[in-house]
Formats: C-alpha cells, sequence, structure tokens
C-alpha cells in the first residue's frame, strides 16, 4: 500500500474544518493528510475496526508519494465555521451520543494496545482522576469531525487525538462539543437556550453511562480542562503551526474559563445528571433488546 501514486489528472479539493492540520484535501473519493507521530498509532487502529466491520469510521488506504496518509471520503454533511444551528439541535446531539456508543463498544473491544497500556499527561499537570482506561478512545467528537446523513451522526473522522481512555473520557468530551460545557461566555452561540445540565444528561443518558461512570462524569471534566491547558501549552511549544496559532489566541485562557465554570457548577451539575428520568415503552424495548442507550425520543423531551 505504500507509495500509492495520485493520478495526475485528479485535482487537490483543500479541506478545512480544524484548527491544527494544515494541507488536508479531498482528492476523488480520497482525503490526503499530511503525518505525525502519532500516525502509525492511528493506522493500526483504523485497520482494527476495518476488521471488526465497524463503518463509522474512514478506511486507511496507504501512504501516498507524498508522504500523506490516504484515507477514504465519506459522503455526508460536516459543520463548517460558524456553525449552523443544528448543532444545538438535541436529536443531532443524540445521534452523535449513540454514534460515540457504538464506536466505543467496538474499541472497548479492541482494547489497548501492548505498547501503550498507561495513561500519560503532560509535566507540570496534576494526575488525571476516574476510571481506568481501557481503549483508546476518539477524544475529538466536535462537530468538524462529525458526518452527518439525514440528520443522523454515521461517521466520526480525525483520530488524531486518539489516546488511552475510559467511557467517561469519551463522553466528557462529548459533552464538551455538543452540550456547550464550558464558560458561558465562551459557548458557541447556537447553544444560546440550551441548559448545559439538561443537555449533558440527555447525551449522558443516551450514551449509556452506569451511575458509577456519571458519578465521575464532572470530576473528569474538571480534570481534562486541567489536562487540556498543560497540553495546549506544551503543544504550541513543542510542535508550533495551529497549536501556537490556537494559544496566541487565547485558547489557553478558554480552558481556564471551562475549568471554573465547572467547579463553580460543579454540584448542579451532578445533580442534574445523577436525577432518575422516568422510563418509557421505548427503553423497555431497547433494554429488552439488550442496549443501555435510553431513546431520543423520551430524552429529547425531558
Ligand atoms: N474521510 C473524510 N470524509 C469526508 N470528509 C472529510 C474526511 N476527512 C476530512 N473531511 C473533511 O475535511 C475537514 C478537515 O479534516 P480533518 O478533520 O481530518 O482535519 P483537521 O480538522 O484540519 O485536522 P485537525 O483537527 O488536526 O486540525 C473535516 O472537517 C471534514 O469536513
Ligand atoms: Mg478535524
Amino acid at each position: 500500500m505504500l507509495g500509492c501514486m495520485t493520478d495526475p489528472g485528479m485535482h487537490e479539493i483543500p479541506l478545512q474544518g480544524g484548527d491544527v492540520s494544515d494541507g488536508v484535501v479531498r482528492v476523488g473519493d480520497t482525503v490526503r493528510r499530511p503525518m505525525g507521530p502519532h500516525s502509525e498509532l492511528v493506522h493500526r487502529l483504523l485497520g482494527q475496526l476495518e476488521e471488526a466491520d465497524v463503518d463509522c469510521v474512514p478506511r486507511f488506504l496507504g501512504i501516498d508519494e507524498q508522504g500523506r496518509e490516504i484515507l477514504s471520503w465519506i459522503e455526508g454533511e460536516v459543520a463548517g465555521r460558524p456553525w449552523p444551528d443544528w448543532v444545538a439541535d438535541p436529536e443531532r446531539a443524540t445521534s452523535v451520543a449513540r454514534l460515540l456508543r457504538r464506536l466505543d463498544d467496538a474499541l472497548v473491544h479492541i482494547g489497548l494496545p501492548d505498547d501503550t497500556a498507561v495513561r500519560s499527561w503532560p509535566s507540570g499537570a496534576p494526575e488525571p482522576v476516574g476510571p481506568v482506561a481501557s481503549f483508546l478512545g476518539h477524544r475529538h467528537v466536535a462537530p468538524e469531525n462529525t458526518v452527518f446523513r439525514d440528520g443522523r451522526a454515521v461517521a466520526l473522522l480525525d483520530f488524531d487525538l486518539t489516546s488511552p481512555s475510559s467511557r467517561v473520557d469519551e463522553v466528557v468530551n462529548l459533552l464538551l462539543w455538543w452540550a456547550g460545557w464550558m464558560a458561558p461566555e465562551d459557548r458557541n452561540p447556537v447553544f444560546q437556550g440550551v441548559d448545559p445540565g439538561e443537555r449533558g444528561r440527555l447525551l449522558v443518558d443516551t450514551y449509556g453511562l452506569s451511575d458509577e461512570e456519571k458519578e465521575w462524569v464532572v470530576p473528569v471534566a474538571i480534570s481534562a480542562a486541567q489536562q487540556s491547558w498543560h497540553w495546549m501549552k506544551h503543544r504550541a511549544e513543542d510542535q508550533g503551526g495551529g497549536w501556537r496559532r490556537m494559544w496566541d489566541e487565547g485558547v489557553g485562557d478558554q480552558i481556564r474559563r471551562r475549568e471554573h465554570w465547572l467547579v463553580a457548577e460543579q454540584d448542579a451539575l451532578r445533580r442534574t445528571l445523577m436525577e432518575d428520568l422516568p422510563e418509557t415503552h421505548e427503553d423497555v424495548e431497547h433494554r429488552d433488546g439488550g442496549s443501555t442507550a435510553v431513546s431520543t425520543e423520551r430524552s429529547a423531551g425531558a
């Protein structure tokens, strides 16, 4: 697969979506992305997901003559910037929670590779808290990395931030992007009128965390904000590029404000997440069908 040639007749269409990778392009039915130190891990993981018949991620197709990774193009709708209003739509958000659950079930089954058995954290940051990491999570479930078809999330792109995770780590990342879990002044305008606690509960219940895992959500969110500040600072200093750009634009202050908001709201958020919702017919069907996820219909109306 190495050294796949690009047909000279195929032109490259620049793709924008994230903040970090410059030079992501579409070529026909493929995407070409610059590689980094993490790429080998990502390629191995995408290969394992393909073997497991998981169809909600791009396929890794090889490396082109310019040393870029080749991924399959996934047709659908992805939020650009500024975010469209539908990013705050509860049906869209619950479909992302269900998709993440499906992906994580496969990732849990694959487990951690032998050479990545421990969770690492940047020097200077406090030790992360929460359940033990048991799989390589996606950890960047941003709207720009989520593909929709017919209003439903069907695929997650961009595994560059994959790292040893617990289900709680994944859900905390989900809440950051799809429940507006950050300081009110930093929340995207589309989240105006969305209650982060209620939206958080909807997504946590749709994903289907156990009560014990739910208790961890707020402490892990606070811990993740602390980690994130240090990661961003290190990446800005060591890797520069988009990381430096984001740091200079004040992402560090934004992360600190997120941490302070979470600390100030922790009791209220925990209470909201732990509240029991009444069961509906759909829940019973889901449960009897072997799924722990809660239905959108009930949750969306909750
Ligand atoms: N395999 C794919 N199928 C469909 N669209 C894709 C695919 N890969 C990328 N895209 C589109 O290109 C955009 C940018 O791609 P990607 O997320 O891989 O890079 P990036 O976000 O620029 O990188 P980073 O997050 O590291 O800054 C995405 O938001 C999406 O719109
Ligand atoms: Mg991206």
